[in-house]
C-alpha cells in the first residue's frame, strides 16, 4: 500500500513514521508513506498556500490550486489513481469499519488543512471522501492523517500477526477483554485464577464474557450497532 500525504507544514511527520510498527512495516516493505510538500506546488514566489476569506471573516483559507497540482502530480508519478481523502472536522467519522475497506486501496493521498479550512472547491472538484476523527477541532489535518495511517498500517497483512487483530477493540464490535501479564501477584492485586489455569475452553468463555459485559457498560452503543447491523 502507498500512503502519500499532503500537508503544508511536512516537518511535523519527521519523527512519528520512524519508529516502532511502521518503521518496520516500511523496512518489510509492507507500506510506503510519502509525505508530499503542498508549499511545492504553490505558485507564490514565497511559497504561499492560503489567502484571505472571499467575503471577509475570520482567518486565511487554503488556497484551491496547489492541492489540484499536487494530486494531479501524485496520481500522475505513482499510478494507479488514489482515492484522495480530506482531513476534516464535517467529513465521515472514522470507524474501524471504514479502516478496514479503506486497508484494501493500493494507494490513498491524504490531504491536510490548515488555517480556518479549505477552498470549497477542492472539497466539491477533488476530494472523493472527507474523513473526521472526532468531533472537535484540531490546528490542522496533519494528526488525523497520522491517525489514519497508524490505523491503517497495523491492518495491512504481515504487519501484526492476524489473532492480534481479531480479538481487538472494535474488530467484532465489542471492547476487548482485559489483559494480564507477569508477575502473578503485583503488591497485593492478583492476576485472575482461571488465565493460569492452562484450560483454554474456559479462559476463551472467561473473556469473551468479560468483552461482553465491558462493552455493555463503557459502549452499549456498540452493541446496539450489532444488534442492527448484525455484525459479528
Ligand atoms: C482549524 S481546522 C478548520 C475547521 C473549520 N473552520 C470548520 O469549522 O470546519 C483546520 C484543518 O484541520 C483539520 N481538522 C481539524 N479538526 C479535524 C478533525 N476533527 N478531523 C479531521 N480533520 C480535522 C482539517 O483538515 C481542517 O481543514
Amino acid at each position: 500500500m502507498l500512503i502519500n500525504i499532503v500537508s503544508a507544514f511536512p516537518g511535523l511527520f519527521q519523527s512519528v513514521f520512524d519508529e516502532s510498527m511502521i518503521k518496520i512495516a516500511q523496512e518489510k516493505d509492507l507500506v510506503r508513506i510519502r509525505i508530499h510538500d503542498l508549499r511545492d506546488f504553490s505558485d507564490d514566489r514565497h511559497r504561499r498556500v492560503d489567502d484571505y476569506p472571499y467575503g471577509g471573516g475570520a482567518g486565511m483559507v487554503m488556497k484551491p490550486e496547489p492541492f489540484f497540482k499536487a494530486v494531479k502530480t501524485i496520481q500522475k508519478k505513482y499510478p494507479p489513481k488514489g482515492k484522495v481523502i480530506l482531513m476534516s472536522p464535517q467529513g465521515l467519522l472514522l470507524t474501524q469499519n471504514k479502516l478496514k475497506e479503506l486497508s484494501k486501496e493500493k494507494n490513498i493521498i491524504l490531504l491536510c488543512g490548515h488555517y480556518e479550512g479549505i477552498d470549497e472547491r477542492v472539497r466539491k472538484y477533488l476530494v472523493d471522501e472527507e474523513i473526521s476523527i472526532g468531533d472537535y477541532i484540531l490546528t490542522g489535518g496533519e494528526i488525523p492523517a497520522m491517525v489514519i495511517a497508524d490505523a491503517l498500517i497495523r491492518l495491512i497483512p504481515g504487519v501484526l500477526n492476524v489473532s492480534s487483530l481479531e480479538e481487538e477493540s472494535f474488530s467484532k464490535g465489542l471492547l476487548e477483554y482485559p489483559q494480564f501479564t507477569r508477575p502473578r501477584e503485583y503488591e497485593g492485586m492478583h492476576v485472575p485464577e482461571i488465565l493460569l489455569s492452562g484450560d483454554h475452553e474456559k479462559i476463551r468463555k472467561w473473556r469473551a464474557e468479560k468483552a461482553f459485559k465491558r462493552t455493555l457498560k463503557r459502549r452499549p452503543d456498540l452493541l446496539q450497532n450489532k444488534k442492527i447491523t448484525g455484525n459479528t
